[in-house]
């Protein structure tokens, strides 16, 4: 596959870049406990705020993210006792965050923001709020920090808009995962994971038999049928011909979209039977339970959901035909302007960005570090080798999760690959995903 070179890059300020730059970001040059970068200390260098509020928001309610999120808090009260943290954490809706995306869209142009927010690294960052000029110029708070020195130059490329830092990115998520419950393969007979959609159909067959879903789907609400479709399309166009969907030069109409769409009908043959009423925190139950299904293609964030519920018998794999590639995406915090505390906020982005900070919230997440000189002990196998992984794949930004289009079309998107889970009708999804790519003026 092609790499990206820096403009193309630039272009699609999203995940995707050149190896030798990605290499650079990805591997922590730390060893375990050695000593934190210069000024990667939480709060270093801020004021100390005398009280008042700090608000929050973002839609991590799920196990994992909650926890997670707590680790943050706890650095931060634990340097501001008297600062009280309102938590405004807010789930469901279309697309990831929809719920939470709605409600700050209201507050934002009502001027009523949040202190600062949850928001994903790349179109929907720069999108959504920068382009509308509604965000602070993080600048002075990454020389302060000394993050220019600790994030890799193409992540910071991509939280910033002529040449500005907008946000700070806390992780990196790993879109294309097949989580699988080994017991269940075995059960059904299947001797290896599948790693290829051919041996996926045929290992759901053998569970078919077994009574088992092989696929868990959570289609309550237009979301998880999206996500499981983005790792699908990059198994059928290979890395321009992904990037081209998102600037013109690959046609929505393109067959092999109507094949990637054909590979997701079929696989809802062999999900469990009520996906359609199933959302995502039933699924997760569903994951650990006797009789539920035997795999699940989702991002990591499902590891810390496994973690959190003290639940082991799981392992991963690429999902299938993705060996060698990483769905990227990143979840950030940017501070809103007239942010009603703001030097509160300025300090909680602090502690985001520290060494402690991120090795603190990310074995917990279920994601990597943004930073390049974590402390390895604290990562588990799982984490430590999406690390690996993240070196030496293509990165390939996420539709669903914000990184390389703007929120218009991830709605849209979303809401396409759910009339597919619906309706079964694949000429009638990819219909509604040409004319999102022409309302997206793609290209134009
Ligand atoms: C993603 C987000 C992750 C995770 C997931 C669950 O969009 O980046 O952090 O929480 O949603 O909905």
């Amino acid at each position: 596959m092609k790499s990206l070179n820096r403009r193309e890059f630039m272009k699609f300020a999203a995940l995707g870049t050149s190896a030798a730059a990605l290499a650079a970001c990805a591997m922590p040059t730390t060893a375990p406990g050695a000593a934190p970068a210069a000024g990667s200390t939480a709060a270093s260098g801020g004021a100390t705020a005398g009280g008042g509020q700090l608000e929050i928001f973002s839609w991590w309610t799920s196990g994992g993210e909650v926890e997670a999120l707590n680790a943050l808090y706890e650095i931060y009260s634990a340097q501001f006792p008297d600062v009280e943290i309102v938590n405004a954490a807010l789930t469901g809706g279309a697309g990831q965050g929809g719920n939470m995306k709605a409600l700050l869209e209201t507050r934002m142009q009502g001027g009523q923001p949040p202190d600062s927010f949850q928001v994903h690294l790349g179109r929907e960052l720069i999108d959504s709020h920068v382009v509308p000029g509604r965000m602070e110029d993080l600048s002075f708070l990454y020389e302060e920090e000394g993050l220019n020195d600790v994030f890799p130059k193409d992540l910071i490329a991509i939280a910033s808009y002529d040449g500005k830092p907008y946000s700070v990115p806390v992780n990196i998520h790993r879109s294309n995962v097949l989580w699988y419950r080994p017991s269940k393969l075995e059960a059904a007979g299947v001797a290896a994971v599948p790693t290829t959609w051919d041996e996926f159909f045929e290992a759901a067959e053998a569970l078919k038999a077994a009574d088992i879903p092989a696929l868990a789907v959570a289609e309550n609400e237009p979301n998880f049928s999206g996500h499981v479709f983005e790792n699908i399309l990059i198994t059928q166009l290979d890395q321009a011909g992904y990037l081209g969907l998102f600037d013109g030069t690959t046609s929505w109409e393109d067959e092999r979209v109507t094949r990637s769409l054909e590979i997701l009908n079929q696989a809802y043959d062999y999900a469990n039977q009520d996906y359609l009423s199933t959302s995502w925190g039933d699924i997760n139950d569903r994951f650990v339970a006797d009789d539920g299904p035997a795999m699940m293609i989702m991002g990591d964030w499902t590891h810390g959901v496994l973690l959190s519920k003290a639940f082991s018998d799981y392992r991963w794999a690429p999902a299938p035909d993705t060996a060698g590639m990483f769905m990227v995406l990143s979840d950030s915090f940017g501070l809103p302007k007239n942010a009603p505390d703001r030097d509160n906020a300025v300090n909680f982005l602090r502690v985001c960005g520290s060494r402690e900070g991120q090795d603190a919230f990310n074995p917990i997440k279920g994601s990597i570090p943004a930073r390049t000189d974590p402390d390895l002990s604290k990562y588990d196998e799982y984490l430590l080798s999406a690390m690996e992984d993240f070196k030496s794949n293509t990165l390939l930004p996420s539709i669903q999760h914000g990184a390389a289009v703007k929120q218009s079309f991830v709605l849209d998107y979303a809401i396409a690959i759910n009339n597919l889970a619906t309706n079964r009708d694949v000429a009638a999804a990819q219909a509604m995903l040409v004319q999102a790519a022409g309302d997206a003026e793609f290209g134009a």
